[in-house]
């Protein structure tokens, strides 16, 4: 009961927050990084001339070119001046590269989604000595004190969302089972990837551990379930060696389902499975997230069976308040000050919120947000 109205009053104080840029509010507690007037009396005057460095991993997911897009236009509409750079193909020394050249070149804030979440730390040195706040966009950066404020989607409730839609799609609670599942998450070096299978794994675990659930292939930890670089030839690589050594098939034995933490590891799993024989008509549960147009396109066609919408419209929204706000000398608005640990402490968090899509709601979810349009998707 305790626990219970503490939430709720924390909740009430995180709801203050939301409109905390501007005044008022209550205490984030987090560090203020002032970096500009506090007198702009609007954020065009406090933007206009000001440099933004946004750092994006890989132009080869369609979700980064999205975010890099969406952050470019935000941020340009509100007056800045934006360096946007993307990291080739997930290249750590590219990043690292841009990112010092950023430094120099006069950005006064820095937006990062990182590769490598724990290789940045030298090269972030530098934009603190320079006294350039570093937004870590949807990865946590890790081991680094220069990083002031982190925004991202709900990661945890990502992983759950994925194993609760397997455990209502096997009606793990009614049937006797036991069902055969594979497990598949991202990069290793993403701590994502921690809350994702985090998430998931705690749905799952109490089916697994009543052998409800049996994972015949016995990988089970995060190292065994990696895909380097969320890449799909990877996770297509290992579905492939799954199915051989395991015997899976239409015909051969069952496997009912496969966690994908998202959808360019789904995309690879859904290739080997359809390699194997497997139909839309018999085809194992399969979960993903970002809804890209490849596995929107598979959900419509039956071969992938749900998705995690998270709008990056929204995530650049917010990323463009919070430079706002610090160049503004205004309070951040964040919404989570206990989750995300660096290992440097805490950083205070604004996570937005995912959603569950699948072929029944895509079309008020993607269609009528005019997130795609239906041709994006024939
Ligand atoms: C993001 C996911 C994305 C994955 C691969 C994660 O950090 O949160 O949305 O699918 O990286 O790029």
């Amino acid at each position: 009961m305790k626990k219970k109205l503490l939430s709720l009053a924390l909740a009430a104080m995180m709801t203050l927050s939301l409109a905390a840029c501007g005044g008022g509010g209550a205490s984030s507690g987090a560090a203020s990084a002032s970096a500009g007037s506090a007198s702009a009396s609007s954020s065009t005057a406090a933007s206009t001339g000001v440099k933004v460095g946004v750092s994006m991993p890989t132009q080869s997911l369609q979700r980064w070119n999205q975010d890099g897009t969406n952050m470019k236009a935000e941020l340009e509409k509100a007056g800045y001046e934006v360096d946007l750079q993307y990291a080739g193909d997930n290249d750590i020394p590219t990043q690292v590269n841009q990112l010092e050249n950023m430094i120099t070149g006069g950005c006064k804030v820095l937006v990062v989604a990182s590769i490598d979440g724990s290789a940045l730390t030298e090269v972030l040195k530098g934009a603190k000595d320079a006294n350039i706040p570093v937004i870590a966009y949807d990865r946590l950066i890790m081991n680094s004190d220069a990083v002031s404020y982190y925004a991202t989607f709900d990661n945890y409730k990502v992983g759950q969302f994925q194993g609760n839609y397997i455990k209502d799609a096997l009606d793990l609670d009614n049937q006797a089972g036991p069902f055969n599942i594979e497990l598949v998450t991202g990069a290793p070096d993403d701590n994502n990837v921690n809350f994702f299978f985090g998430g998931a794994m705690d749905v799952l675990q109490p089916y697994i551990d009543s052998g409800k659930l049996v994972i015949p292939s016995g990988q089970t930890s995060k190292a065994q379930c990696a895909t380097p670089n969320w890449s799909t030839e990877e996770s297509q690589k290992r579905m492939e060696n799954l199915i051989t050594s395991n015997g899976y098939g239409p015909t051969a034995t069952k496997l009912d389902a496969v966690l994908c933490s998202n959808d360019s590891t789904a995309n690879g799993v859904t290739n080997a499975l359809l390699g194997a024989g497997y139909t839309a008509d018999n085809m194992p549960i399969i979960t993903g997230q970002d809804c890209d147009k490849p596995s929107v396109k598979n959900m419509l066609a039956g071969t992938q069976s749900m998705s995690i919408f998270k709008d990056t419209r929204t995530l650049a929204s917010q990323v463009v308040e919070m430079v706002d706000c610090i160049l503004q000398g205004k309070e951040v608005p964040v919404n989570d000050t206990k989750t995300y640990d660096n290992g440097t402490g805490v950083i205070p968090s604004f996570l937005c919120d995912p959603v569950v899509c699948t072929k029944d709601n895509y079309k008020q979810l993607l269609i009528d947000s005019g997130y795609y349009t239906e041709a994006d998707l024939a």
